[in-house]
């Protein structure tokens, strides 16, 4: 699982797909009072556990990779040498190998996927784990995105349009967050000007 915080979207890594219409996936707005800033992963090196609360305030996306590779050293080697190759050290967070899928799945994907459901109908042939879930992520490559606050908003497929993930990321960058305050003094203009054009209507 690698993880791209705020502007660092890892294009050299996405590059590499192949871009045709892809699936974007809404999530359910979820009413349990979690987020993904309730999990916690370890890093690759299985030296820190990093609290995904330490990302508030960012937008992040979430992606899964599959490695053949089993030690932080083969895996980083097989992305600086191999795919994508020519030196490449990624600048985000990377964390160690889990499953995402099957009886063994990190809790943070047990809790994205009952968030944001599967990007295909359709399984591949002989995949090694079990059970499969109809929410079970398809392939490498499927990116959630997740706002500022932690609320998880889509789920992408691996073959979506790239330029199209990276508009949706950067409308949620540019997001003006709106805090209560605002909001209140907005309903008080609100209502004010309610007021004044009911006197207007109705001076009596
Ligand atoms: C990490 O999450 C697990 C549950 O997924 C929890 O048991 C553990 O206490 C958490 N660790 C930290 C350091 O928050
Ligand atoms: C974890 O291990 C890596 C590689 O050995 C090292 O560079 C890093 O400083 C270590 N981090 C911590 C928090 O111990």
């Amino acid at each position: 699982m690698i993880l791209l915080k705020g502007q660092l979207l890892g294009v050299a890594l996405l590059g590499l797909l192949v871009h045709t219409s892809g699936k974007k996936v809404s999530c359910f707005m979820d009413h349990s009072g979690k987020s993904v800033y309730d999990f916690n992963a370890t890093n690759i090196y299985g030296n820190e556990t990093i609290e995904f609360s330490k990302y508030q305030g960012s937008v992040l996306a979430i992606i899964n990779l599959q490695e053949p590779g089993g030690t932080a050293e083969e895996i980083l080697n097989g992305i600086k040498w191999v795919r994508p190759g020519g030196g490449y050290v990624p600048q985000f967070q990377m964390f160690e190998k889990i499953d995402v899928n099957g009886n063994k799945e990190h809790p943070l994907y047990t809790y994205m996927k009952s968030v944001c459901g599967p990007t295909s109908d359709t399984f591949e042939d002989l995949l090694f784990y079990s059970p499969l879930r109809v929410s079970d992520v398809r392939w490498n490559f499927e990116i959630f995105v997740v706002d500022k606050t932690g609320r998880l908003l889509y789920r992408y497929s691996p073959d979506h349009d790239l330029s199209m993930i990276r508009e949706d990321i950067r409308k949620l960058l540019f997001k003006v967050e709106v805090n209560d305050a605002q909001v209140n003094k907005g309903n008080i203009a609100l209502h004010e000007a309610q007021e004044e054009l009911s006197n207007e209507i109705n001076p009596y």
